[in-house]
């Protein structure tokens, strides 16, 4: 077993031999022991963006989740190899929506609706679904670029699939001015829309999933935080729920979240919902803040941890024998239709 020390030793070593052949994003959601060696660290838009543009790193050890590896392996070259420290670093949102569920959906949607849906999927999902989602005009978002994309998919089609989390789609179609009584969900096991009233009202059809970390924050929370600290801001993630958001003062995503601590006055207090990695870095990165989770007891992304410095270690040791370990290859007719919804998002910027 090596110690700590050991095993940071041995990641600069590795780094400083492959130099610029290897390329390790982290998001920010990783453990400070991985993203301490991250070549760059992103929100998932801009982790899409920089694997876009990578060009030339023949390895990629993605410190995300399983989704952003695959985004990744489809967004480089044939001659770049993507691989993921520990595969059990899945997402909880993500496989809240499977392929054959989304194209049932589909079909039965079409019986209801007719050609008048555009689909959309979050980044946070499969690479079949994305490329589902491409195969029929459609594009991918991050919660960076929803609203745009959003508005995009209107000025085309009259409503919108929204995979696979509901309260991002809600969130972002509310702020754009359509009603929440214009919203319904699609429930995936019963396969119906949990809707009431008609149909013909309907203009965005939410996907009943959710992200498991950013669902614990509630509105008895944000309650709390108001009675105990009353000139507290709270900053939440979109993907909280609709009521959290709205009672919140300010929502967006992991990287507008950590503009807004950044550019905050000292002395000023912040409570804030997201996940609990990057909630204790902007801690210990700004002491003259007051900075709080919005939830005491913290919410950890288990996924995410998966990644930690033993795995990123055993990955980085295995690249020597040229096959690495966990390599990240999406088949190739799934990665053309799934690169076709991730560009025109890239497009849209
Ligand atoms: P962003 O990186 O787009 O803020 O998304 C947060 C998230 O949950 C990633 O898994
Ligand atoms: Fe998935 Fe939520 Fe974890 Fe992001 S924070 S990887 S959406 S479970």
């Amino acid at each position: 077993l090596m110690s700590k020390e050991e095993l940071e030793a041995r990641v600069i070593e590795i780094k400083e031999k492959f130099g610029r052949r290897l390329f390790i994003p982290g998001h920010h959601y990783q453990k400070d022991e991985v993203i301490q060696f991250a070549d760059a660290t992103g929100d998932s838009l801009k982790l899409a963006q920089l694997s876009a543009e990578n060009t030339e790193a023949e390895f990629i050890v993605f410190c995300g989740v399983h989704f952003m590896a695959e985004t990744a392996d489809i967004l480089t070259n044939v001659n770049q190899k993507v691989f993921l420290p520990d595969m059990r670093a899945g997402c909880s949102m993500a496989d809240m929506a499977d392929i054959r569920q989304t194209e049932r959906a589909w079909e039965k949607l079409q019986t209801t609706f007719a050609d008048t849906i555009l689909p959309l999927t979050y980044v946070n999902s499969t690479a079949a679904i994305k490329a589902f989602v491409g195969s029929k005009g459609g594009a991918t978002v991050t919660s960076s670029n929803a609203e745009t994309m959003v508005k995009w998919a209107f000025e085309q089609k009259e409503r919108i699939l929204f995979l696979p989390d509901q309260h991002l789609g809600r969130n972002t179609a509310a702020d754009l001015g359509v009603g929440l009584d214009e919203m319904a969900v699609w429930n995936p096991i019963d396969e119906k829309l949990e809707y009431e009233g008609d149909f013909a009202k309907i203009k965005v059809i939410l996907w009943k999933g959710h992200c498991s970390v950013h669902e614990n924050f509630t509105v008895q929370n944000i309650i709390e935080i108001r009675n105990n600290y009353p000139s507290m801001k709270i900053i939440v993630h979109p993907e909280c729920r609709r009521e959290v958001v709205e009672l919140a003062d300010e929502a967006g995503s992991t990287s507008y979240i950590i503009k807004a601590i950044e550019n905050a006055k000292p002395g000023s207090e912040w409570a804030i919902g997201t996940e609990m990695n990057l909630v204790n870095r902007l801690i210990k990165n700004h002491p003259e803040k007051h900075i709080i989770s919005l939830n005491p007891h913290m919410c950890p992304c288990l996924t995410m941890n998966r990644i930690d410095l033993p795995h990123l270690v055993w990955s980085l040791d295995a690249l020597e024998d040229n096959n690495g370990h966990n390599l990240i290859k999406v088949d190739e007719t799934i990665a053309r239709n799934a690169k076709l919804a991730l560009e025109r998002m890239l497009e849209n910027l």
